[in-house]
């Protein structure tokens, strides 16, 4: 039985999805800025899509802007508000250690390029401790982007404690929500942030697709220059048929939310409790709550988690060592390093994360043919 094990990496395509993009490739050909009705037919489905999104993380649908993914819309948010704030003579941003690498390696550009950046350390478990950004903020910090939950172990931040603090300071808060929406409930008022970005490949939407929360009155410098298009915020030409798809995996999501919690932290924890009951030498990695339902990270003594990786796709089973990003490097999870595991931990570690598609014969299929394949593999380097 093959089974895919691996939805933090992406997310295969909702029916509902599928339906509304293929519609809007073979109909809407028109272009959403034309004032003719063709365009005016392809903004229209570009403000449902907005108003879908929107509703997915309790907000305006205009303060949404649509991006080309994740990954940009992190970018947008953190060079956006660091170019806004540079006027006023700001020159200092906070983020933590364990980011996932398009807000890490956005700061460390802006760092090169002479901002003062500071990364905040984690806790054992994986979480970020508002004692430590209060040390950390100062008058001249401009922004703090802490992420909501984490892409390797899934733990969920403390966000409004953190943003108070950085309001408290006159610092904007920028959250990356990608991993969190669509699995937590997710409110930009309740978190209390300025900026919150999203992808639509992790809520079974499609590739190449993001949006930014803007809290109204929050000034950007847009990244991408060019047109007037989303509200001058991120110029180019809107995907509209991938924006109609995110829009529709939005409702999807949103409408299915509480049944697939329920459902995937039942099914992730018959996955934990049978690999730490079956396989010994096992331990979780990060805290066991809060945590996103779906998500699990664990370290197998003695087992290089590459070798892992592969043994277990030979055998049609899809998990993954860390973030996808990051894959194929060999170098040990900067988020497990950040949480303080030793390097040989931190590489004997192998991440599942559910969706919507698992079931629990996936989850028995698995746990049956787990001990032997890390036995074999634990024999082999003892030889
Ligand atoms: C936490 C987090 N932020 C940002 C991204 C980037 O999103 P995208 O793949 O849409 O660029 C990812 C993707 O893995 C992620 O897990």
């Amino acid at each position: 039985m093959a089974a895919y094990f691996d939805h933090n990496a992406t997310t295969p395509l909702a029916p509902e999805a599928l339906t509304a993009m293929s519609r809007a490739l073979a109909e809407d050909f028109g272009n959403p800025s034309s004032v003719h009705q063709y365009g005016q037919r392809a903004k229209g489905l570009l403000d449902e899509a907005r108003t879908a999104v929107a509703g997915l993380i309790g907000a305006d649908p205009g303060e949404i802007v649509f991006t080309g993914s994740g990954t940009e819309a992190d970018n947008l948010a953190v060079r956006g508000a660091a170019e806004a704030l540079e006027t006023a003579g700001k020159r200092h941003l906070i983020t933590s250690a364990f980011e996932h690498e398009a807000v890490l390696n956005t700061l460390k550009a802006l760092g090169k390029r002479g901002w003062r950046v500071t990364f905040l350390p984690l806790d054992a478990t994986g979480i970020v401790g508002p004692d430590a950004l209060e040390a950390a903020l100062t008058d001249d910090t401009a922004l703090v982007s802490v992420m909501h939950a984490n892409n390797e172990i899934g733990t969920v931040q403390p966000i409004p404690a953190l943003a108070r603090l950085a309001h408290a300071r006159g610092a904007l808060f920028h959250t990356d929500a990608v991993q969190s929406a669509g699995k937590l409930p997710v409110s930009v008022r309740s978190l209390d942030v300025d900026l919150l970005s999203i992808s639509a490949h992790k809520i079974n939407g499609p590739k190449g697709v993001g949006a930014l929360w803007v809290k109204r009155g929050i000034r950007l410098v847009p990244t991408m220059t060019g047109g007037k298009h989303e509200r001058n915020r991120r110029a180019g030409t809107e995907n509209v048929a991938g924006i109609v798809g995110f829009g529709a995996a939005a409702t999807a999501s949103r409408t299915k939310l509480a049944m697939n919690a329920e459902r995937l932290s039942g099914l992730r924890d018959a996955l934990e409790n049978g690999i730490l009951s079956r396989v010994d030498g096992t331990q979780v990695n990060g805290a066991i709550a809060p945590r996103v339902p779906n998500t699990t990270n664990i370290s197998f003594d003695g087992v290089e988690a590459e070798s892992l990786l592969i043994a277990l796709d030979l055998e049609g089973f899809a998990v993954s060592t860390g973030s996808a990003c990051s894959s194929g490097t060999l170098e040990p999870s900067h988020v497990l390093r950040a949480m303080g595991l030793p390097a040989h931990r931190a590489q004997n570690s192998i991440r599942f994360s559910l969706g919507q598609g698992n079931n629990q014969a996936e989850v028995d299929a698995l746990l049956a043919r787990l001990p032997a394949i890390v036995a074999k593999l634990r024999s082999l380097v003892r030889r």
